[in-house]
């Protein structure tokens, strides 16, 4: 038996989580999301093809693996089964056996979504920049207890109370307050109801189904969605996401005891990059920004918003080493790196005359801060085609070193390309 593998992002999400969970998927037998929602755009490219994961985890496209959303996670039923009917037109049959959804799953109503944008919409300026998917208001009613769960789905009666409950409220925010229109309940019940009849036969326990496979001695994936800096704790706070990204929550959001986590990889993408709002202290302007825009294809796979982009931010990858207890990293896009004549990664922050090693928690402080910059010898030699470390340009090895030293963890994986096979596997996360 080995090891199970938790899968995390370092930074702002977007770095490569989708590749690298379908790509050890192949040697898991239960994959499981535990965190966040369809906020979450996960992309793969398998035999060519090019699939975008919002809900469903990045291991759906191996036949013979269970593939489990877990309660942590808040699920719009409407896209879920969207995400279904397109694997199924891409020749993916989801069902049940291969699918399961936790019953203690909550739900994105209708009116999440509405608060999600009037409210941004009312902040103008000051807006966060969220996906507008209504993840923020969910788990908002998650805490306040007053949130439906996909059980509920599976109870009618229970189900329409707890959406004329809701709406009573909501529609006076939406309407007094926020200025937006009222949402009837009786579209909204119908359209649950209808859901459900679909929905229904994938709900299950799912912290049972885990324990299942741990006692049959079977390899478990956690997909964490988003990333270290995007946490509603640990992150850049407010310009974060209303979930707890880090390795943790793959316990409380899944269903299981800590023993059982075993190794926490923690995925790099080679520079920086973040979608809406927030300080971001190697963020580049400049040509080289566009150069990594460009090549690196920046643009949101959930909302097509260009990302931003910027250097390598090591201050925020060695917190996320500590917040997560990472074992090992896996350094994505190396690719989008070739072609740039010096390349620089951030070692430190400076601020008021003073040099720091972690990432302020006062945002004001933050934005004052200067990134300290090693500069390293860029190459130019394709590199995509590389699956040993000896068929990298020294140029490359040696920034993948620096990485290593500056974080003190050994790399695991390189990706060099998008698709399944365009990786450097160095070591196994599952046997280590
Ligand atoms: P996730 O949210 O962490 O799963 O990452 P996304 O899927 O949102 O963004 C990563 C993007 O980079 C996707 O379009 C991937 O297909 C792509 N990608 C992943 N690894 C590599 C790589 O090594 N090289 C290149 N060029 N693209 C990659
Ligand atoms: P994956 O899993 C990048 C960002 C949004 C916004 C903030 C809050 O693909 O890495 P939300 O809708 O969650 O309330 O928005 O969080 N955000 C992401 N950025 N990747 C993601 O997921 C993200 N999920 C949320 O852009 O800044
Ligand atoms: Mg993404």
């Amino acid at each position: 038996m080995g090891n199970n593998v938790v899968v995390v992002g370092t930074q702002w999400g977007d770095e490569g989580k989708g590749k690298v969970v379908d790509l050890l998927t192949a040697k898991a037998h239960v994959v499981v999301r535990f965190q966040g929602g369809n906020n979450a755009g996960h992309t793969l490219v398998v035999g060519g093809k090019k699939f975008i994961f919002h809900l469903i985890p990045s291991g759906i496209l191996y036949e013979d693996k269970t593939c489990l959303i877990g309660n942590g996670v808040v699920v719009d039923p409407e896209v879920l089964l969207q995400e279904i009917d397109r694997l199924a037109e891409a020749g993916v049959k989801v069902e049940p056996g291969r699918l399961y959804l936790s019953e203690k799953a909550h739900l994105i109503m209708p009116y999440h979504k509405a608060l999600d944008l009037a409210r941004e919409a009312s902040k103008g300026k000051a807006k966060l920049g969220t996906t507008g998917r209504g993840i923020g208001p969910c788990y908002e009613d998650k805490v306040a207890r007053v949130g439906i769960r996909a059980v509920d789905l599976t109870e009618p009666d229970v189900l329409e109370g707890k959406i004329r409950a809701n709406l009573e409220e909501k529609n006076f925010i939406l309407t007094q307050y926020l200025g937006a229109q009222a949402l009837e309940p009786e579209p909204v019940i119908e359209s649950y109801l209808s859901m459900a009849e679909r929905l229904n036969p994938f709900i299950a326990d799912v912290s049972l189904i885990l324990e299942q496979a741990t006692s049959q001695g079977k390899e478990i994936l956690f997909e964490g969605a988003q990333g270290t800096h995007l946490d509603v704790d640990h992150g850049t706070y407010p310009f974060v996401t209303s979930s707890n990204p880090v390795a943790g929550t793959a316990c409380s959001g899944a269903g299981i005891g800590p023993r059982h986590l075993g190794h926490v990889l923690g995925i790099v993408k080679a520079y920086t990059t973040r979608v809406g709002a927030g300080p971001f202290v190697t963020e580049l302007e400049d040509r080289v920004g566009e150069h990594l825009r460009e090549k690196g294809v920046e643009f949101g796979s959930t909302t097509g918003r260009p990302r931003r982009c910027g250097w390598l931010d090591m201050v925020v990858v060695n917190d996320a080493k500590r917040l997560n207890g990472l074992h090992s990293l896996a350094i994505t896009k190396l690719d989008v790196l070739t072609g740039l004549e010096t390349i620089k990664v951030c070692v430190g922050y400076e601020v008021e005359g003073k040099r720091i090693y972690t990432r302020p928690a006062s945002l004001n402080v933050m934005g004052r801060c200067t990134p300290v910059y090693q500069k390293m010898p860029g190459w130019n030699d394709d590199i995509m085609g590389a699956r040993k470390m000896d068929q990298l340009p020294a140029e490359a090895r040696d920034y993948l070193k620096a990485i290593e030293d500056i974080a003190g963890l050994p790399i695991s994986i390189v990706s060099v390309g998008a698709a399944r096979e365009e990786t450097i596997l160095l070591s196994d996360p599952f046997a280590d």
